[in-house]
């Protein structure tokens, strides 16, 4: 008898222990599992992960953590292991202002897409209330905003150019985010290597051969395909076996594990759920082609700069001036005028008034 219980009990720390070791962690109420190929630092050995993707937990909260060398921690909301990406978001909040100093060539990650966007720095007086301004980088005298057209941000000559440089995002860009704030969306990067879809898509985990570090496998997942035949195993011997011992251990060890698998599946339920909404926001504006545009009245401005209709002394675009001479077109409905040059680029991206946002109707110009 004692010596069955000691086998089962061998047996019963054996699988713990295998499974443990490089098994998926969970930082305190966080609900980013960390698996193959990211570790945990500090708490997983080197060959439970992939170089470069080694995670940590901080914060007060408790937060998932990745460090990306040259730039910094992020906070992970996200990893999305059968499309291999993650996503992150700054702990303070200011994505924008981590976008300037991004630097992944020395990790593995990189964004689906890049688009330059200009930096701009405008005097917050005049741009306040008229314009999206990336708030965390603005104050009370200067304000910062960034555009994804670089001729709208060489026209805001009221503005001074920070840089140009090419923002990772997830997905091509609708120009509509002419001028961007949007910035602050979380950071959504991916990686090729290693490259687990495959295994992940037959409901496998990756890990690395033990014999041979550089070699990926694909292992049965535990919790999924294996977690039957294994625990029909345990449970025949632990019956056999008298001691009480192992099946509390054995009962403990079930219920562990399906409080997590419930715990995980909540999780992605609660996830779905507030992506759902999200999507009805985001589809695409297009854009009128050059010959709908030009249909569109243009004219000179003379001596007196006076403009026809509910219009200002300012292009509400670039915020300039009109002067004597100046080109301006105007969109036929709302008698909204803009300097041709700032609302063809304008129109070209999307086909609203950028005012009033009312649509010029497609076949206006043609009437
Ligand atoms: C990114 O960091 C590398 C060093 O790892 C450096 O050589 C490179 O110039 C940096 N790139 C930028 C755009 O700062
Ligand atoms: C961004 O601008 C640079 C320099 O003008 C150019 O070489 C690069 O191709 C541009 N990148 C994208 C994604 O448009
Ligand atoms: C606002 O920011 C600009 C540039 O970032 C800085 O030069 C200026 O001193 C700041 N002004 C105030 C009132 O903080």
């Amino acid at each position: 008898m004692e010596i069955l219980n000691i086998i089962c009990f061998s047996f019963l720390f054996l699988v713990v222990h295998a499974r443990n070791e490089c098994s998926s962690r969970i930082c305190g109420k966080d609900t980013v599992v960390i698996r193959f190929p990211f570790r945990l630092q500090g708490q997983q050995p080197q060959n439970c992960g992939y170089p470069g993707f080694d995670l940590s937990c901080g914060g007060q909260i408790s937060k998932t953590i990745l460090n990306i060398p040259y730039s910094g921690d992020f906070w992970v909301r996200d990893i999305n292991y059968l499309l291999q990406e993650i996503q992150l978001y700054d702990p303070n909040g200011c994505l924008p202002s981590r976008l300037l100093s991004l630097n992944l060539s020395s990790s593995p990650f990189m964004a689906a897409y890049y688009k330059n966007f200009t930096f701009l720095s405008c005097p917050t007086e005049i741009v306040r209330n008229q314009l999206t301004t990336i708030h965390c980088l603005s104050n009370s005298t200067t304000s910062v905003l960034a555009s994804s057209s670089i001729n709208l941000a060489k026209a805001m000559n009221i503005c001074s150019i920070i840089v140009t440089l090419p923002i990772p995002l997830s997905q091509p860009v609708q120009d509509d985010q002419w001028l961007s704030s949007n910035l602050n969306a979380d950071l959504r990067l991916t990686w090729n290597v290693p490259s687990c879809e495959d295994c992940e898509a037959k409901g496998g985990i990756c890990g690395i051969d033990n014999s041979n570090s550089e070699q990926i496998l694909c292992f049965d997942n535990p919790r999924t395909v294996k977690a039957g035949p294994l625990v029909l195993l345990i449970i025949a011997v632990a019956l056999a076996a008298p001691g009480v011992t192992c099946s509390v251990g054995l009962l403990f060890y079930i219920c562990m594990e399906s409080r997590r698998l419930r715990r995980q599946s909540a999780n992605r339920a609660a996830q779905n759920s507030t992506i759902a909404p999200a999507q009805p926001g985001t589809s695409p504006a297009a854009g009128l082609d050059d010959s709908s545009i030009e249909t569109y009245r243009k004219i000179v401005l003379g001596e007196s700069r006076r403009l026809p209709g509910p219009n200002g002394v300012m292009c509400p675009i670039c915020l300039a001036d009109y002067h004597p001479n100046d080109t301006i077109r105007c969109i036929p409905e709302c008698e909204h005028c803009y300097h041709s040059d700032c609302i063809d680029e304008w129109l070209r991206m999307q086909n609203t008034c950028p005012v009033c946002r009312n649509s010029p109707s497609p076949n206006r110009g043609s009437m």
